[in-house]
């Protein structure tokens, strides 16, 4: 599994997203590999409309009525989508409120993929049983050192503090195939990409490379 996950980058903001969208499906039918954009809440109606499997980049556990600028987690599933990021390292969230988040999202049949900082959060959120988490140490986000090829033991610690009883993925710098297919080595099950494909000249070819190392 790949998530693409597209933040604010100007690159895949309105009808650019759903260009984006479109290259991720594409990439996802070329390879036979499942392939989740993860755009902007005003965004995610145009870009599920794609047929691209959709996430949000988060939602707020309270629920529909008087709460003004919260993202709806009922709205987002309503928009389009199939399931959210939770405690991005670019919007984190207190434990309790990863906690509500995550059996918020339960209730009403959102996937959830929980980000842990560190091992001792991977354990601390894997006891709320989220369907994925995704161990990304925040410094390397953005960067150009992948996470699997600099932080191998971090990785192999997260997958052993789930227990196996919640499958890992891992994101932060990954650029190449070689990055997948060490983060697969090390027992994840996917990767998330932000930079690595939306800043590239191919975003396409740049997620078949990185299916590739599946
Ligand atoms: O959500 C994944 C993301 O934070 C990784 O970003 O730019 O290092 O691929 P990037």
């Amino acid at each position: 599994m790949i998530i693409v996950n597209f933040k604010a980058y100007r690159q895949a903001l309105g009808h650019k997203a759903e260009k984006m969208a479109k290259k991720c499906r594409e990439a996802s039918k070329e390879t036979g590999e499942r392939v989740i954009a993860c755009p902007q809440p005003q965004d995610i109606p145009r870009v599920a409309s794609t047929g691209t499997e959709t996430i949000a980049q988060h939602v707020s556990y309270k629920g529909t009525g008087s709460n003004t600028g919260r993202i709806s987690a009922t709205g987002i599933k309503n928009a389009g989508a199939s399931g959210t990021l939770v405690n991005h390292s670019e919007r984190r969230l207190s434990p309790e409120n990863v906690r509500k988040t995550v059996q918020k999202c339960e209730d009403i049949g959102l996937m959830t993929i929980v980000c842990a900082k560190d091992a001792e959060e991977v354990k601390k959120f894997n006891s709320y049983n989220p369907d994925f988490i995704s161990i990304e140490p925040p410094e390397l986000i953005g960067g150009q050192k992948p996470v699997s090829k600099s932080k191998p033991d971090l990785i192999q610690q997260a997958v052993e503090n789930t227990d196996g009883s919640t499958e890992t993925l891992t994101g932060a710098g990954i650029k190449t195939r070689e990055d997948v297919q060490k983060a697969i080595e090390l027992g994840c099950s996917g990767i998330l990409v932000a930079s690595g494909v939306i800043k590239s000249e191919k975003p396409k070819q740049k997620i078949k490379e990185l299916c590739d190392g599946l």
